[in-house]
């Protein structure tokens, strides 16, 4: 099966919670490759152009003033399935429904601040990949661990 990329975002607030370590530690041990990571501020501009879809929704004006509120951890992951796969390990996007294991299950209490963002197509994943990575921010990397995940 052909590797998938796609697209996640730490949101605001899982720094100062001092989770990352444990957030990206699920995600490896799921068998995510990890082939970009930085951490960055996201301007208002460009939360618009990543939130596109959501604009004149009730939440759009609020989603827009907390993802630039403060500093963010964007990745871009490599798997099989990996767009369906990760949605799957983030949980529904309400954390009411967010299943107990996954990770708004375990990290999130509110659907506007819930935690993670994962790509939710094919589209979307290439769109918000350009959107925060340069071509050579990207690594291709092997070592060997393929057959195993
Ligand atoms: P995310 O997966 O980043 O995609 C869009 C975001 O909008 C979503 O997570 C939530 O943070 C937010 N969102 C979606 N629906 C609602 C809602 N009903 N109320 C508040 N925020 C929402």
């Amino acid at each position: 099966m052909a590797a998938e990329r796609t697209f996640a975002m730490l949101k605001p607030g899982v720094l100062s919670r001092r989770v990352v370590g444990e957030i990206i530690s699920k995600i490896e041990r799921k068998g995510f490759k990890i082939i970009g990571l930085k951490m960055m501020n996201v301007t208002i501009e460009l939360a618009e152009r990543q939130y596109a879809e959501h604009k004149g929704k009730s939440f759009y004006l609020d989603l827009l003033e907390y993802i630039a509120s403060g500093p963010v951890v964007v990745m871009v992951l490599e798997a099989d399935q990996a767009i369906k796969l990760f949605r799957l390990l983030c949980g529904s996007t309400s954390p009411e429904q967010a299943l107990p294991g996954t990770i708004r299950g375990d990290y999130a209490m509110h659907t506007s601040i819930n935690i993670i963002h994962a790509s939710d197509s094919k589209e979307s994943a290439v769109r918000e990949i350009d959107l925060f990575f340069r071509p050579e921010e990207l690594i291709d990397w092997e070592d060997g661990n393929q057959k195993w995940i």
